[in-house]
């Protein structure tokens, strides 16, 4: 089976243990890993690495660059082991988390496209070592990935040394799906080809340089998956309220029964939303996004979706096997592309791409934080919803209107981090209702943000703060002195609510 897979006969000399693997790390390496949305991450180097660093005690410090998130053993391990001195562009891990808001890891998070053009271009240093997991190696030394593809392809490219984590765990009908493009160095770029979502525009594996490969590592360490939240009753009311919208645009002529190819990220809302797809009367859907959820192969199942082109494959634990068995089936309506690729804002901006993103809060114009709660501590990172809200047809944020039962307002005056301004919010959706913000100014845009989107216990609280600021005048009116008592109330009272609102919600 090995040998069916490491298809180059003189790399079966490189085979070696994790363990093994792990000791050609060194201290103040940095090293590239494959992995995105917890899907195709390497996973046996690194956890080896962490326990070679516990056992013996020794500081070792790496700069550590992902795809996206990885999964729990690699981020909670590496953490645990303090090896982890600089991380990028993304995370999603408790562990890691701590330690970043602790301020002992510096976590750069950044829009998921433009990580690996700042690699091509030395301005983030360069890469000693690149670790990625693969399902083959080609016959010439190429790299055939796994579950997902990430910023692998600039890591083989730009890495002084690779180690394969050859997984005979992952299917082997995954050989095909993917396709690999790395665009022409700037300036004076090529347009990148993609005209249509189903468009192959590169090779099916990551052209590597053979002699670059220092240790190919056998691993049987399946994808480890969360469980997607069950959607609950808010979740289908705010899947209902978009498919509502969807209709309204098709009716206006916007929008065909197919909509638009079609973007979400991680979630229940998200996965609710696509799943409702299912039972509607759209039909001939594509997706062009990065993540490739449950509702994915739901709908290609139930012949609603023509084509989904993402980077990963996510999918929960309970149903991975199951799609996993079924990939030969899927495979001609399936591509995963480098991140760079499914992220690309040229692209998104050309395949005219619908984009649900999730907010932490929103506030009454419409700008939107995804990633700092109470303003200071990190969340996950802003992942690829900046790529995609800018240069989308249609940019949605979806968010419940309240958070931690009801103490949080997640509707405020003003937001205490912007990750997308006011600008790349097109529409917002509650389980209270969506506010179409398309065309609106400012002060129009609080009216319908507060009459349609915040929860009832909060909106005369939202009403009377902007009423007030109107007062003092303004484009966008504010009051500074007022514009973050929502969220110093939450933190030295712990809720939102102003006292006297506090009390009725008790009595009630
Ligand atoms: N203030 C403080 N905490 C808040 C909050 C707010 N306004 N809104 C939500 N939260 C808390 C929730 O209570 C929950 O806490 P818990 O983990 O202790 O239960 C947590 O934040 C997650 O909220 P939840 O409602 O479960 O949403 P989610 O799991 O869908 O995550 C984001 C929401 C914004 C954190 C997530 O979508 C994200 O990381 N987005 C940025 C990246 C992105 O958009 N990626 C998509 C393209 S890659």
């Amino acid at each position: 089976m090995v040998r069916d897979r490491i298809r180059m006969p003189e790399l079966m000399s490189k085979v070696m243990s994790a363990k093994e693997a792990a000791t050609l790390i060194k201290d103040g390496m940095t090293i590239g890993i494959s992995g995105f949305t917890r899907a195709g991450d390497a996973k046996a180097v690194p956890m080896a690495l962490a326990e070679r660093v516990k056992r013996s005690g020794e500081s070792l410090h790496i700069n550590l660059w992902t795809g996206a998130s990885v999964a729990e053993e690699a981020d909670r391990s590496l953490t645990e082991a303090g090896v982890i001195a600089r991380r990028l562009p993304f995370q999603s891990e408790k562990s890691i988390r701590s330690a970043i808001n602790r301020g002992e890891i510096m976590y750069v998070d950044q829009h998921l496209s433009t990580t690996v053009e700042m690699i091509r271009e030395g301005q983030l240093g360069s890469l000693d070592v690149a670790i990625i997991e693969a399902v083959a190696i080609t016959k010439d030394g190429g790299i055939v990935p796994s579950t997902s593809v990430g910023n692998s392809p600039t890591f083989v490219m730009m890495a002084d040394k690779i180690i394969v984590e050859l997984n005979l765990k992952q299917s082997i009908f995954l050989d095909g799906v993917h396709d690999i493009y790395i665009p022409e160095p700037r300036p004076h770029r090529n347009p990148v080809p993609v005209l249509c979502v189903e468009d192959r525009i590169g090779t099916s594996y990551i052209p590597t340089d053979p002699d670059k490969i220092i240790g190919i590592v056998i691993t049987e360490r399946e994808d480890h998956f969360a469980e997607i939240a069950q959607p609950d009753v808010e979740t289908y009311e705010m899947a209902g309220h978009l498919l509502e919208f969807f209709d309204h645009e098709i009716h206006r002529g916007r929008m065909t029964q197919s909509l638009r190819p079609l973007q979400s990220g991680v979630g229940s809302v998200a996965n609710a939303v696509l799943s409702g797809l299912k039972n509607s009367h759209f039909n001939n859907l594509e997706m062009y996004s990065e993540v490739l959820q449950d509702a994915v192969f739901e709908l290609i199942d139930a012949d609603k979706m023509r084509f989904a082109s993402g980077c990963s494959i996510t999918v929960s634990p309970r149903r991975a096997a199951d799609i996993m068995a079924k990939l030969d089936r899927y495979r001609d309506k399936l591509i995963l592309r480098p991140q760079e690729i499914s992220n690309h804002p040229g692209l998104i901006r050309r395949l005219g791409i619908i984009a649900i993103n999730t907010a932490l809060e929103v506030d009454i114009y419409g700008n939107v934080n995804s990633t700092h709660v109470m303003g200071s501590q990190m969340m996950n990172g802003i992942g690829g919803s900046g790529d995609f809200a800018r240069n989308a047809f249609l940019s949605i944020f979806i968010t419940k209107s309240t958070a931690k039962n009801g103490l949080i307002s997640s509707i405020v005056p003003m937001v205490s981090h912007v990750d997308h301004t006011e600008h790349d919010v097109e529409i917002l959706v509650t389980e209270q209702g969506l506010a179409d913000l398309r065309g609106l100014a400012p002060r129009e845009r609080a009216k319908v943000i507060i009459d349609n989107c915040a929860h009832p216990a909060y909106r005369d609280q939202l009403r009377e703060y902007f009423d007030e600021a109107a007062k003092l005048g303004g484009h966008t009116p504010h009051i500074l002195a007022r514009a973050l008592s929502w969220h110093v109330r939450y933190q030295e009272q712990g809720s939102m609510l102003e006292q006297q609102e506090a009390a009725r919600v008790a009595q009630v």
